[in-house]
């Protein structure tokens, strides 16, 4: 049995799937501050099956407890945490506490009943303002995070390989994602954020469903080719198969191991534009604005050793990605709320 927390969630909810369709039993753990009870209903739907959800915290030790000692839980896939970079400069205490406290009480909890197995969710944000790219694990970590966010991110995975070394027989994998986008190919579950977008692809689409006017470019003016910032997005499902290969490694862990997860490409604001206008048919129209503060010019992934070692690779193309995000805002304009 594994336990998904944050499984209601965008992420997760892809992730889910993928462990249904390869015969998983898992339970899905989320207080539902940053998604709905809609979201696991949708993904019922598309696996035929009921999911087993828990509402609740993970910095409810107590909750927590009572579930490990319920289920027999062999690992965790940890996706709870907050995710909004803005407002994590705003409120830096509710993300140290939900994110860095919350993943504490986990680890507890998880060691109380000796479940010693888990993969956890992080990100390229940990890598700051690379000086190389693309970018492999080796690169330095922790240096110019420029956000409460990130640091959060950066603090776990410390505190994780802490835990390893003082006893190594746990079984921890972190994986860094690139930029997720896209939605499962049905359109009926996808990414649904709180109101005005702060990523490029949900606030595209918003444009192109006429919800918002015009996307703002965040700087022109960026050594990369067009001047625009450049990412590497990764379509979601890919990212979440990327748990699945995880899991069925970790048995074969021999030390705590990261693992970028990415296309290898980066694709500028411009190409995105341009790459969502020919999967899409529709226009956006955008508007040149100041640099964004805390961005960078280029990032993205090698992720050769995630293929190496899990045996994973990104296989949906940038195309796949826009018509995908399109079928599923095109589907539902106001995301999960009718
Ligand atoms: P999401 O907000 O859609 O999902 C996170 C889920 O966790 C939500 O359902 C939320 O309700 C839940 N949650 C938050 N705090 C919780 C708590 N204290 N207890 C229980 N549940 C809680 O975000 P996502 O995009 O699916 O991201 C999943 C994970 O991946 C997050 O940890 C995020 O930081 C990380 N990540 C996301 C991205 C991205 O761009 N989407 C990139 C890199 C890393
Ligand atoms: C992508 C590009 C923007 C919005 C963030 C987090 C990171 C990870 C993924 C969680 C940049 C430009 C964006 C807009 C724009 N999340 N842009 N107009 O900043 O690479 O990463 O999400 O872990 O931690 O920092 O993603 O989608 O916000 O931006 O021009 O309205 O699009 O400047 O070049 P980012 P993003």
């Amino acid at each position: 049995m594994v336990l998904i927390t944050g499984g209601a969630g965008y992420i997760g909810t892809h992730t889910l799937i993928e462990l249904a369709n390869a015969g998983y039993n898992f339970i899905v753990y989320d207080n539902l501050s940053n998604s709905s009870r809609e979201s696991l209903s949708r993904a019922e739907q598309i696996i035929k099956k009921d999911i087993t959800f828990i509402e609740g915290d993970i910095r409810d030790s107590e909750k927590l407890d009572s579930i490990f000692r319920e289920y027999k839980i062999d690992s965790v896939i940890h996706f709870a945490g907050l995710k909004a970079v803005g407002e994590s400069v705003q409120k830096p205490l509710d993300y140290y506490d939900n994110n860095i406290s919350g993943t504490v009480k986990l680890l507890e909890s998880m060691n109380k009943v000796n479940c010693k197995k888990i993969i956890f969710s992080s990100s390229a944000t940990v890598y700051g303002d690379p000086k190389v790219v693309p970018i492999t694990e080796e690169s330095d970590v922790g240096v110019g995070l420029t956000n409460p966010y990130g640091r959060s991110k950066y603090f776990i995975e410390e505190i994780l390989k802490d835990l390893y070394r003082s006893d190594s027989s746990w079984k921890i994998i972190i994986l860094r994602y690139f930029n997720p986008v896209g939605a499962h190919s049905s359109g009926l579950i996808g990414e649904d954020p709180n109101g005005v977008p702060n990523n490029l692809m949900p606030y595209i689409t918003q444009v192109a469903v006429g919800k918002l006017k015009y996307l703002n470019v965040f700087g022109d003016d960026y050594p990369t080719d067009d001047g625009t910032g450049v990412r590497d997005y990764i379509h979601v499902v890919d990212l979440a198969n990327g748990h699945l290969k995880a899991l069925e490694y970790i048995d074969r862990l021999k030390n705590i191991e990261i693992f970028n997860l990415g296309t290898g490409v980066g694709y500028s604001v411009l190409d995105m534009i341009s790459a969502f206008k020919k999967a899409s048919g529709k226009e956006i129209e955008y508007k040149i604005a100041p640099r964004r503060d805390g961005d960078i010019a280029a990032c993205y992934a090698d992720s050769t050793y995630a293929t190496d070692r899990l045996k994973w690779i990104a296989k949906r193309d940038i195309e796949d990605m826009c018509r995908e995000s399109w079928n599923w805002q095109s589907k539902n304009p106001n995301g999960y709320s009718k």
